[in-house]
């Protein structure tokens, strides 16, 4: 069982030779600003990843460890349109080396806000996991943001696209790290998968 309390800040890689050479990890993407590290710091109930109004703030591949050899992987944003064209395409590349080459990887989960939906850019990302198979699910984040009407409508579209992905988890999950809920939910699946 995964104690998530016990998570510490382990590294911060710039390169994929630098990656951890064992244990199980399950990595966190998504659009820039859509809560990334917000998430991490509520499921491991402490602040290890740094938010920020900014986005573009992680800019790194950041590695959080605990026992079992277990790590939880948080990756710079993607589709941020203010960032310098050559610094977003050097994150853009660094990630996908990332999932093509991590031995460890169990699977990657998407965040998306839950007021915008999936876009193009997401469905970019959800293509290329789709070829290179690997297994990923959607997280619909900021759940708090929206009226509960609409978060189902948001959840009925959101499931219909995970059904035309051939390597998306069909499940889809509802976080708010604000309010806190959801992440017990989340915590089992991460904890299923990286136990498996
Ligand atoms: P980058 O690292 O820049 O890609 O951003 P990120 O995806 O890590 O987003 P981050 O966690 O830094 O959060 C971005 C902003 O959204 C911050 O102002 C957070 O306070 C806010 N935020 C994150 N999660 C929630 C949530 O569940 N509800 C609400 N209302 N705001 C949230
Ligand atoms: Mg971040």
């Amino acid at each position: 069982m995964i104690t998530f309390q016990n998570f510490v800040f382990l590294k911060s890689v710039v390169s994929i030779r630098h990656l951890p050479q064992q244990g199980n990890e399950v990595a966190f993407i998504g659009r820039s600003n859509v809560g990334k590290s917000s998430l991490l710091n509520a499921i491991v109930q402490k602040p290890l990843a740094k938010t920020s109004n900014t986005p573009g703030r992680t800019q790194m591949i950041n590695y959080f460890h605990m026992n079992h050899d277990c790590f939880l992987v948080d990756l710079p944003g993607y589709g941020y349109t203010k960032a310098p064209q050559n610094i977003s395409q050097k994150w853009l590349r660094l990630s996908m080396n990332y999932f093509r080459y991590s031995l460890f990887l169990k699977r990657v989960f998407i965040l998306i806000d839950a007021r915008h939906g999936i876009k193009p850019i997401d469905e970019e990302m959800m293509n290329e996991f789709d070829i290179i198979g690997l297994s990923y699910q959607i997280v619909l984040t900021k759940t708090d943001k929206i009226s509960s009407t609409e978060l189902q409508e948001q959840l009925k579209i959101t499931t219909i696209f995970t059904h035309q992905h051939p390597a998306c988890f069909p499940h889809v999950l509802l976080v708010s790290s604000e309010k806190r809920t959801g992440l017990e939910e989340l915590r089992q699946h991460i904890s299923d998968i990286l136990m498996q």
